[in-house]
């Protein structure tokens, strides 16, 4: 399948998902939210791909925001649903059966940073910066970016972030941690496939139950998100993974995960 805003590239096990539009610094309009749902759609049905890197085309820009232009044109009800169908976005990235790794290349403003926070783990190059700056365009964050920041750096640096619309470097988004790992501009890309190969590596079923108790147990309280672990516990002993998994430890062997 093409897209006209989205490149989708395999490397064995992991898909490199690339946004497309580098003369809008590769702005979300509708179209790219669209073709983006259908790439993650595709990917969840993929039990071949294992990891999944998201990362922007260009040498400035992760994502530069959703499309000022095409947002300037919405009535308020066209508004709501276009935040809607971000957030619906984000929601089925947090979703995927495989972890997202963002390599986060340039800009990674308003619905770029929202997009950004939707996975898993963010690399960053050094030349990376981010911010929502959506206040100075006289509307809120509205891809999920008033509940996904506060819970990842606090609310009270959330609130700075999202109140004086001041962008910040890579370095700084380190100190919060809203990024991993920061890395020369050059090497982002293959950092972020050693790290992605890392994962792919390891049984994909425990890999998937790891990250739906992180996402879910982050809704829960802590004794609901510990009976959500001990399920996904249990479950993972009905995998031929698991039980080649600890064969290779006790025999001080290798194995090659199959993902059942
Ligand atoms: C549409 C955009 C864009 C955006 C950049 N462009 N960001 N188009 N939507 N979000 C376009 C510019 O219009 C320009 O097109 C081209 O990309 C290059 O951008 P320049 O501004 O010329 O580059 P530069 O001077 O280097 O400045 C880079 C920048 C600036 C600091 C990133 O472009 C900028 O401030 N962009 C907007 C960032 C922003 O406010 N993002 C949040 C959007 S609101 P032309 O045709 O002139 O070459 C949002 C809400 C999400 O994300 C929730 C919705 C429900």
């Amino acid at each position: 399948m093409t897209y006209s805003n989205i490149l989708v590239d395999y490397q064995e096990q992991i898909a490199l998902v690339t946004i497309d539009r580098p003369k809008a610094l590769n702005a979300l309009n509708t179209l790219t939210l669209q073709e983006l749902s259908q790439v993650v759609e595709d990917l969840a049905n993929n039990s071949s791909v294992r990891v999944v890197i998201l990362t922007g085309s260009g040498e400035k820009a992760f994502v530069a925001g959703a499309d000022i232009a095409e947002m300037n044109m919405k009535t308020p009800l066209e508004a709501r649903t276009f935040s809607q169908l971000g957030q619906k976005l984000m929601n089925q990235i947090e979703s995927l059966p495989q972890p997202v790794i963002a390599a986060i290349n340039g800009f990674a403003l308003g619905g770029g940073l929202e997009l950004a926070m939707a996975c898993d783990i963010r690399l960053a190059s050094e030349k990376a910066r981010f911010g929502q700056p959506e206040v100075n365009l006289g509307i809120p964050a509205g891809f999920g970016g008033t509940q996904r920041l506060p819970r990842l750096v606090g609310s009270g640096r959330a609130s700075e972030i999202l109140l004086t619309a001041e962008l910040f470097d890579a370095q700084e988004a380190f100190r919060m941690g809203l990024v991993n790992r920061v890395y020369p501009k050059e090497e982002l890309q293959e950092q972020a496939l050693a790290m992605a190969r890392k994962i792919a590596a390891k049984a994909p079923v425990a890999i998937q139950l790891t990250k739906s108790a992180i996402y879910k147990g982050a809704n829960m309280d802590l004794i609901s998100g510990q009976d959500y672990e001990a399920e996904v516990f249990a479950l993972a002993f009905h995998t031929e993974d698991r039980k080649a998994g600890f064969k290779a430890f006790l025999e001080k062997s290798q194995t090659e995960f199959q993902g059942r």
